[in-house]
């Protein structure tokens, strides 16, 4: 190795551990993700999107009512503002920026796609900034998720806290290689439109 070329590296380590680490991601809410306009289209169609009703009680349907009961859950209580609820139902409830409880803001309620995808603060300015020239690792070091795999699902489904796991009734057994095929439960599959 040229004595240049050490240099260089010394350089590039010193700049690497120098530079200010980047602010911890925070959510900014669905509204923040809009841009992607036709994931938000089919996700508005989405359960996910409608999760925060679920917990409301006149906004629930019977079925969901029904649900509830089985778990053994009072069926006439308005569970939205519940601690114990609201964190798999809105967007990053109790972490920076997110959900708090009892707010009636819009962007944060159901389950939005930074549920799936990471808190958005950090990636969404590296998107715009680069458009389609970031990379997935640039993209990953800020906090993005992609793509979301088992393991993102399950911080809900079929999870111990949640009332409506594979203990309550085998229907709600999580099966993420059939889940992820129904478009219903997310976002249409688009192919991405550059490469990253
Ligand atoms: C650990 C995550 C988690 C927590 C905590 C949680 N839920 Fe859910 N909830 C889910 C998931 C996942 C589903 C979707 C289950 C499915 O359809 O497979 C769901 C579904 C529901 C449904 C619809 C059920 C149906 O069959 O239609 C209602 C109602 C609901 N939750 C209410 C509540 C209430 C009330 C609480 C608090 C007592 C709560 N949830 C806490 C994850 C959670
Ligand atoms: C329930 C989880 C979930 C939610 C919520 C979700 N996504 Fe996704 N998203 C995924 C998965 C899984 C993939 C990866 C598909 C694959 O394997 O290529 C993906 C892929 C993507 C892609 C890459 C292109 C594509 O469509 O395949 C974009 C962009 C995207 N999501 C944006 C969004 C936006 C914007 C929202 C909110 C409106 C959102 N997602 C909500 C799970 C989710
Ligand atoms: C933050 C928690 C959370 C995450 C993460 C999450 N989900 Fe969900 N999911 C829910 C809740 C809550 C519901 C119930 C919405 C309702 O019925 O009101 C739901 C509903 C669904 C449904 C509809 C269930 C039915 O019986 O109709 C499917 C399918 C689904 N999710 C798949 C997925 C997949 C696949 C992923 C990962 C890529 C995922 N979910 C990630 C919380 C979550």
């Amino acid at each position: 190795m040229s004595r240049c070329s050490v240099v260089i590296m010394l350089a590039l380590w010193l700049a690497w551990f120098a530079a200010p680490a980047a602010a911890a991601p925070s959510y900014v809410g669905t509204e923040g993700c809009k841009c992607h306009k036709t994931e938000v289209e089919d996700w508005l169609k989405s359960p996910h999107a409608k999760a925060f009703e679920a917990l409301s009680k006149d906004k629930r349907s019977k079925g969901q009512n029904k649900a509830l009961r089985a778990a053994g859950l009072d069926h006439n209580k308005d569970y939205s503002s519940d601690e114990k609820c609201v964190g798999c139902h809105t967007v990053g409830f109790g972490k920076p920026g997110g959900f708090a409880a009892g707010s009636a803001d819009e962007n944060f309620k159901g389950v939005g796609c930074e549920m799936c995808h990471g808190p958005g603060s950090e990636y969404r300015q590296l998107h715009k900034e680069k458009d389609e020239t970031f990379t997935r690792a640039e993209a990953a070091a800020l906090g993005e998720i992609y793509p979301p795999k088992e393991d993102t699902c399950r911080q809900c489904h079929d999870h111990k806290d949640s009332p409506f796991n594979a203990k309550t009734d085998a229907k709600y057994m999580f099966n993420f290689e059939e889940m992820i095929k129904l478009n219903k439960a997310w976002h249409k599959k688009y192919d991405l439109q550059f490469k990253h």
